[in-house]
């Protein structure tokens, strides 16, 4: 699919985001782990969850769902063995399928095979097999890339890893398969991931001990199933956000966000960028911070993002980027080579196509730097292709960008947003005016 988007005089409205992307997967797997029923309600339907859904199903687990709520029958700890039926898991696109999922498979009596799309195939699995071993699982890879081949020992060994990176997929990972450990199990990261394992394993009854970057669970024989709504996730925002701010006259209210500490980078830097942005009606939602966000047109400053900071927007990158363009002066973007090894290439894919649109923009090996523009828009007057790499979140930010470029912009691949928001179109198209 190509999609041609352009200008708009503005956006306006009051909408809502889909679940949290983070937030389902783990309830997903939480809740199928469990003894008892749990309802998810706000999940979200996406082509990444459903990842994660139909590989709890091929191990015995009762999911049913409609629109908006799963209907999850836990089986315990231990899984039905997918053989029987097909010896493959498919994770697709979803990193975070493999990478979790490989925690628990590593506590399980069964062999199973992981395998994904092209993209996930090219993507780093050592950083997650390395503790793993050291947990006395038995896995192997293609060299660190997909296929993984885990044949479970049922019961690992208790560790102390110190992580050289901050990622919450192979920090979850750990702690997944520390429930199975003989002992606690503590992890621990230079820069605090984000913590949406933690808190909802505490709602599950384990164990949890958090002290500093280092968290420490204990084994357990049982979880609890919970009930648990999934507040909109903040990465899906971010986009709204952008365009809201750099979109003359505009003014956007966006319900029921998450904003967890460890995901809220973003508004930070941009409120030091001197963005009109404002959260209001702070609730707790599944032990999980949850506002309503104002985004209002700024005049905005440029700023640097260095390596601290990352791990809190990881995914916000590219449409920081973006925003960044329409920013004041030089924003200098480092420490951040992560985002080599996501979806896509993403400081490639970004410097790549922003180039295309007429940003001054320069490839670091760990990042970028962008001289913004003082006036809101893009100049390029010609109908441009963009390329979005089929990464979802590349897609995202330049559907962004067509609606301040003068020329007409097709975007190649437009529906891989899918893999974390299907109807993003559909929700812009409802706010452009
Ligand atoms: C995620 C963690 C992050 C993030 C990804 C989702 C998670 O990845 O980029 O989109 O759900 O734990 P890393 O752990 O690789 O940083």
């Amino acid at each position: 699919m190509k999609i041609n988007l352009k200008k708009v005089d503005s956006i306006s409205g009051v909408i809502e985001m889909p679940g949290d992307k983070s937030i389902t997967h783990r309830s997903i797997m939480l809740s199928s782990l469990s003894e008892g029923s749990s309802i998810i309600r706000n999940y979200l339907l996406s082509d990444d969850c459903d990842r994660t859904i139909e590989a709890f199903r091929k191990m015995g687990v009762e999911i049913k769902s409609d629109k908006n709520n799963l209907y999850i029958k836990g089986v315990g700890l231990k899984l039905a063995n997918p053989n029987v039926k097909n010896y493959n898991i498919y994770a697709g696109n979803s990193g975070t399928t493999v990478r979790l999922l490989s925690g628990i498979l590593a506590g399980q009596n069964f062999e199973t095979i992981i395998t994904g799309d092209k993209s996930l195939s090219m993507r780093p699995m050592q950083r997650v097999i390395d503790p793993l071993l050291r947990m006395g699982a038995n896995i192997i890879s293609k060299g660190g890339l997909l296929p993984l081949k885990i044949t479970g020992r049922g019961s690992l060994k208790a560790i102390n890893y110190k992580s050289e990176k901050s990622t919450a997929q192979v920090k979850s990972a750990v702690l997944l398969a520390g429930l199975y450990a003989d002992g606690p199990t503590t992890y621990s990261e230079p820069m605090k991931s984000r913590d949406h394992s933690e808190r909802m394993l505490k709602a599950f009854g384990v164990n949890v001990d958090v002290r500093g970057n280092s968290v420490t669970v204990c084994p357990i024989d049982k979880l609890i199933a919970h009930d648990l709504t999934i507040p909109g996730d903040i990465s899906s925002a971010a986009f709204f956000i952008a365009a809201a701010l750099i979109i003359p006259n505009s003014n956007l209210i966006i319900k029921n966000v998450g904003v967890n500490p460890t995901r809220s980078g973003l508004v930070e830097v941009l409120k030091r960028m001197g963005a009109n942005i404002t959260l209001i009606n702070f609730r707790e939602v599944s032990h999980e911070p949850v506002y309503d966000i104002i985004a209002k047109y700024s005049k905005l400053k440029a700023t640097n993002i260095e390596a601290p900071l990352i791990p809190r927007m990881i995914d916000e990158i590219p449409i920081f980027a973006l925003i960044a363009s329409q920013a004041e002066g030089v924003t200098k973007v480092s420490g951040a080579e992560e985002l080599r090894v996501k979806e896509t290439d993403r400081i490639k894919a970004i410097v790549g196509q922003f180039k295309k649109l007429g940003v001054k923009i320069e490839e670091l090996k760990d990042g970028f730097l962008i001289n913004g523009g003082s006036s809101s828009g893009f100049t390029i007057t010609d109908a441009i292709i963009l390329n979005s790499f089929k990464d979802h979140r590349i897609a995202m930010t330049l559907a962004i960008a067509s609606l301040i470029a003068n020329g007409k912009i097709a975007i190649k691949n437009s529906d891989c947003v899918d893999i974390s928001f299907p109807g993003f179109y559909e929700t812009l198209k409802g706010i452009c005016n």
